[in-house]
């Protein structure tokens, strides 16, 4: 890990210069932060999961014919990913209020929505990540017109899917981030799903307690965060019988 040229290194990773040219190695650390680092903490464990449970989705998607970044996980930590601009937005789906709509609106976490709500995020921690609207969006050429449509239509269908893969192991699929890049080849350019798609960026609630499974339990101190994430490994089918040594071995959730 040493020896290869850092590109860029964010809260929860870190990407490094791949082996072909075009690619990336997308290294998950246990750091994990909230509110715009305001919280700082070390999950231990946390980034063994998310290269596992992101890679699991990710490719889940990319079977559904989602364009994605991901090539193929290299080891615990890393997974080889194609080298994409990333939209500096962040593309927040909600089915259920919490978080920041139940805040900033006043409706009460957990209340259904009647539709899917999709938002704009500026990514910018200098501004605290200000909602925006598509206006904002196609006026300051952040994205193209067609481009937000592509990214408006992959998100639909990535919630859609997810929804159901989730309900299946008795998940809610409360809310989630996401976020795209342009993958440039030959003269086409075209959008696709990059970043992560890990508990660290969705609310996940058990569908019979309500029980969070989901970096909340770091944000709001409520304990267990590890194995919180473990479990929705495990309910996904792929936790290892026998966990590798940096990973803790599977644990009930109280
Ligand atoms: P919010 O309710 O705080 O706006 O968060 C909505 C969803 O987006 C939630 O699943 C957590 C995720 N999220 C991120 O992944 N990164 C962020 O910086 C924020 C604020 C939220």
């Amino acid at each position: 890990m040493a020896r290869r040229r850092r590109i860029y290194e964010g809260k929860a990773k870190v990407l490094f210069e791949g082996p072909e040219p075009g690619t990336l190695v997308q290294y998950f650390k246990d750091d994990a932060t909230a509110f715009n680092n305001k919280k700082t903490g070390v999950i231990t464990g946390k980034g063994v999961l998310n290269n596992r449970i992101s890679e699991y989705l990710m490719t889940r998607l990319a079977e559904i014919g989602v364009p994605t970044h991901f090539v193929r996980r290299l080891n615990m930590r890393e997974q080889l990913v194609r080298e994409v601009e990333i939209v500096p937005i962040e593309v927040v789906v909600r089915n259920v209020a919490a978080g920041s709509l139940s805040t900033r609106l006043g409706i009460p976490e957990g209340t259904p929505l009647p539709r899917s709500i999709v938002e704009y995020y500026l990514k910018s921690d200098e501004l605290g990540d200000p909602l925006i609207s598509e206006e904002h969006i196609t006026a300051f050429g952040w994205a193209a017109p067609q481009d937000l449509d592509d990214i408006l239509q992959l998100a639909l269908r990535i919630n859609d899917f997810l929804c159901g893969l989730f309900l299946g192991v008795g998940i809610r699929l409360v809310d989630f981030k996401l976020e795209f890049g342009r993958l440039y080849e030959n003269d086409d350019m075209r959008i696709v799903l990059a970043d992560e798609i890990t508990p660290d960026n969705c609310r996940l609630w058990d569908i019979e307690t309500n029980e969070k499974m989901d970096k909340d339990r770091f944000r709001r101190d409520l304990g267990k965060v590890a194995e919180a994430y473990q479990e929705v490994a495990r309910r996904l089918g792929i936790l290892p019988e026998s966990g590798p040594r940096d990973m803790p071995g599977p644990k009930a959730m109280q």
